[in-house]
């Protein structure tokens, strides 16, 4: 096979000089064996050698063989030849019959003429070695620009899966993978697979799919645990396989119709060692954003733990303001600059009560009514938050989010009319984000239970927003809440009920929470809003941490038979929970509402009105596990 052949750089030649010393090059060129691939251009001009270099950018190498005695004419018809060569790296060989002065010779070396380049007299074979390994070289360095430049594509940077495409067709442009190609991922879950993150050609429909539904053959290529370089499979595959330093493994296969040449294995060894730093420069991006988001959570879990309602109403808040700014979004009242705020509102909010870490048990957990120091007391976790949030805010590599979240903290008590804490701001002087928490937080907290009250119904409390609208609250938040919650309650697909009781308050209370995350999925569907799926996907994936490890440590201390099975579903779950998160958040799934809800009707059907039941009968002295037809199905709505 000559794999000059096939690859993808010309190796058009040309040849400047009198014609009885080109002739025996021209000659070895075209009879020379493996070499005889190179396309001879001879000229016999200085104006036709610059026509021709000027009209052919695809040209490998020009070689002057001069024999006049005037060596100025040599330096100056080799500086128009480079200066007209569409392509600095296209090598020139000078070989000149006429001993070189050192004058010409320095000068030819600032042409980048020197070494095996600039030669007096004329050795064909060697000659024709020369270029050829030199066209060589040229297509290599070519390759390592064209990828440094791939590398440094912001756009391919922007999430795996564009990396994915990007990589494919970067290939494919330079001659690799033609006919197919597959970018293989292994998902670092619990649970880790080999998910196609891109598929190009014949592979096109492959994308987001597992591993397991490739042809057997390339399948095993693909989940094959060896981590080698670039391998040439065969004469028209290749798999070319990367470990990063972070530990991520990536596969690609790439195929085509016409053979595979060592030029392939030159570029896609460079290639390689480039891809295994851009992956691991994405995926510190991603992992660099939900650790953040990771530890704003953890910070606000510790505040909530001194509180009644554990996680649970952060969590809540944070679904439901990012809905309503939305809402405001889409009804043109936060214009396009506030574009971060409904990045961010979400997360930025859960940290809102953070300043109740300064807050003593006495008075936070109080049952019954402050007085009036203690009420001045409890007013100091708004500035005691914005506090701790802006110190935050000074060392985050995340600015904008700490400085909403410092700005929420400190302003969600203020009230519309002027007669809030800790600053009496009044109207739009309250920044946004704070009066539209300041809606959801007052909303939470009405329907929810605390020490010193019975919750309110629903409609109480929409009851007390309207009456409030432009009062306490901004009247326009107020209005969009009231969107939110009506298009909540039109759209419920599933409601709890008492037939959902396990007859344990604590585990009922998390139940419904999960209900409450189905319907916003279920609402979702048709708006396919991507962060209020985010911050529903954050919910549920804190519900799996925080219930199940709440049930499972009643089971152990209940001593239930039934405890390493019920945590063994919990785990399947939880990890197939993780599995969808994690290919939506990377762009692999651009709509997973189907299959979740899925995953979570049969969740509630299979595992809380059954299993979850057993468990609790077992408490209840009912009996260590009933059958699962004891369990009576509530009807959906
Ligand atoms: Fe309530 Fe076993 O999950």
């Amino acid at each position: 096979m000559n794999d000059r052949l096939t690859a993808p750089c010309p190796y058009t030649v040309a040849l400047h000089g009198a014609p009885d010393l080109c002739a025996p090059i021209q000659n070895a060129f075209a009879h020379g064996g493996q070499f005889a691939a190179a396309d001879i251009l001879q000229t016999h001009s200085a104006a036709e050698l610059l026509a021709q270099v000027r009209r052919q950018p695809g040209i490998g190498a020009v070689i002057l063989v001069w024999s006049a005695a005037e060596l100025a004419g040599l330096v100056r018809q080799t500086a128009e030849v480079r200066r007209h060569l569409a392509d600095p790296l296209t090598p020139i060989f000078v070989r000149s019959t006429t001993p070189l002065t050192p004058g010409v010779r320095s000068e030819l070396r600032a042409l980048g003429i020197y070494g095996p380049y600039c030669r007096e007299g004329v050795n064909v074979p060697v000659l024709v070695e020369d270029v050829l390994h030199a066209i060589d070289s040229a297509h290599e360095r070519r390759a390592l620009v064209a990828i440094s430049a791939f590398a440094g594509n912001k756009d391919a940077k922007s999430s795996l899966i564009e990396l994915a495409t990007m990589t494919l067709k970067f290939l494919g442009e330079n001659g690799i993978g033609t006919a197919g190609g597959l970018f293989c991922f292994l998902r670092p879950t619990s649970a880790p697979a080999w998910v196609v993150m891109a598929g190009s050609g014949q592979f096109q429909s492959m994308q987001g799919l597992p591993a397991t539904r490739l042809a057997p053959q390339i399948r095993t290529l693909i989940e094959d645990d060896a981590t080698g370089p670039a391998e040439l499979d065969d004469e028209t595959s290749l798999t070319l396989r990367l470990v990063t330093a972070e530990g991520c493994r990536v596969c690609l296969y790439l195929t085509q119709d016409a053979p595979l040449v060592a030029w392939h294995r030159i570029v896609a060894g460079i290639f390689r060692n480039r891809l295994a730093v851009v992956v691991d420069e994405v995926m510190q991006k991603r992992r660099i954003e939900r650790a953040q988001h990771a530890g704003i959570a953890t910070l606000a879990t510790v505040s909530e733990y001194r509180d009644v309602d554990t996680g649970n109403h952060v969590a809540r808040v944070s679904r439901i303001a990012t809905t309503v700014t939305q809402i405001l979004f889409d009804r043109g009242l936060v214009g396009d600059g506030n574009v971060e705020l409904i990045r961010h509102i979400g997360h930025a909010s859960i940290l809102h009560d953070i300043g109740k870490v300064g807050i003593p048990d006495a008075i936070l957990l109080k049952n019954g009514p402050l007085d009036a120091e203690e009420r001045r007391i409890m007013q100091t976790h708004a500035a005691l938050g914005h506090e701790i949030l802006s110190k935050t805010a000074m060392t985050s590599d995340w600015p904008t989010l700490m400085t909403l979240a410092a700005s929420i903290a400190r302003s969600h008590h203020e009230r519309y009319d002027g007669t809030g804490y800790p600053d009496g701001l009044a109207g739009t002087d309250i920044p946004l984000a704070a009066r539209i928490v300041a809606v959801v937080d007052v909303f939470d907290a009405l329907v929810g239970e605390r020490p010193y009250k019975q919750p309110w119904t629903e409609a109480e409390a929409l009851a007390y927003l309207s009456q409030q609208s432009g009062r306490h609250f901004d009247p326009q938040v107020v209005a969009a809440f009231l969107v939110a919650v009506q298009d909540s309650q039109d759209r419920v697909v599933v409601e709890w009920s008492a037939p959902f009781s396990v007859g344990h308050e604590a585990i009922d209370r998390d139940h419904q929470r999960l209900f409450a995350i189905l319907n916003q999925i279920w609402q979702d569907k048709q708006a396919g809003n991507r962060l209020v799926l985010e911050t529903a996907l954050d919910e549920l994936m804190h519900y799996t941490c925080s219930h199940f490890a709440r049930e499972e440590e009643y089971m152990i201390d209940f001593g239930y038979p039934g405890y390493a099975a019920h945590r063994e579903a919990h785990q399947s779950f939880a990890a197939q929970i993780e599995s969808l998160r994690w290919e939506y958040l990377h762009g692999l799934r651009k709509n997973i509402h189907d299959d979740l809800l899925d995953h979570l009707w049969h969740w509630l059907m299979d595992h809380i009105v059954e299993a979850d039941k057993r468990f609790s009968h077992f408490i209840a002295g009912l009996g260590s596990c009933p059958d699962a037809a004891d369990a009576q199905a509530p009807a959906a709505t």
